[in-house]
């Protein structure tokens, strides 16, 4: 089964607090998101793997030092609220390319409707995270984990801001290979199927729609 981390570093906790704020206006917001996907992105690329080159330096010749190593990152927002959290990951990734999954929640049924789909030609021999500030029902990560997979992507992570338990357990129950990381793991999904406590409307918040 896939794991779970929170991220509980003080300054994402601090600053998801204003995310959730119902006062906290369209600049703000995006602002927030901005950092928090930043630094959420410090503690998810905690464990790439790291290789020694030899450099010289102003003082030494061929002094050792680590460079990155591995498989490249790819970056697949899930439209439309996911796009808020990539320019905060890309600070920190710049070379990662940056696919995109576009999906709507049904409002009556709560099911996804995938309307446009356009990735990295060489996904499969990436590291992808899928970005979505909300996992709510789990459908529309799942949908686009799904997506992936379909078109070759082999190893994939999935971060959120935000995760319902519900969500969480169908991500786990339909792909048991993705790791998930989030900012916050709430308390339960209310009879729309929004996050208690949540913050709202990601997109809507974050595009000022609403
Ligand atoms: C929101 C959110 C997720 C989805 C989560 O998107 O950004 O993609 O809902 O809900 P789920 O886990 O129950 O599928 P929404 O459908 O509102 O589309 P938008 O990003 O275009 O606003
Ligand atoms: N989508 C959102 O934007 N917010 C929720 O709370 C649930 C789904």
């Amino acid at each position: 089964m896939g794991k779970v981390f929170v991220l509980d570093h003080p300054l994402i906790q601090h600053k998801l607090t204003y995310i959730r704020k119902q006062e906290t206006g369209t600049k703000e917001f995006r602002e927030l998101v901005d950092e928090v996907s930043a630094l959420m992105a410090f503690e998810i690329t905690r464990d790439l793997p790291l290789e020694d080159i030899n450099i010289n330096t102003p003082v030494v010749e061929d002094a050792q030092a680590k460079v990155l190593t591995g498989k490249k990152i790819g970056l697949v927002p899930i439209l439309r609220a996911g796009l808020g959290m990539i320019d905060g990951i890309i600070q920190l990734i710049p070379a990662a390319k940056v696919g995109h999954v576009g999906l709507y929640r049904d409002p009556e049924t709560l099911q996804p409707v995938e309307y446009y789909v356009k990735l990295p030609s060489d996904i499969e021999e990436r590291e992808l995270i899928v970005i979505d500030p909300m996992l709510a029902t789990g459908g529309s990560a799942n949908a686009a984990i799904q997506s992936l997979k379909t078109r070759g992507a082999r190893q994939i992570r999935l971060m959120c801001l935000v995760a319902a338990p519900e969500g969480v357990e169908e991500v786990q129950k339909e792909h048991p290979d993705v790791d998930i990381y989030l900012a916050a793991l709430d308390e339960k999904l209310n009879e729309k199927g929004y996050i208690v406590p949540g913050l709202g409307d990601a997109g809507d918040r974050l595009f000022g729609t609403k």
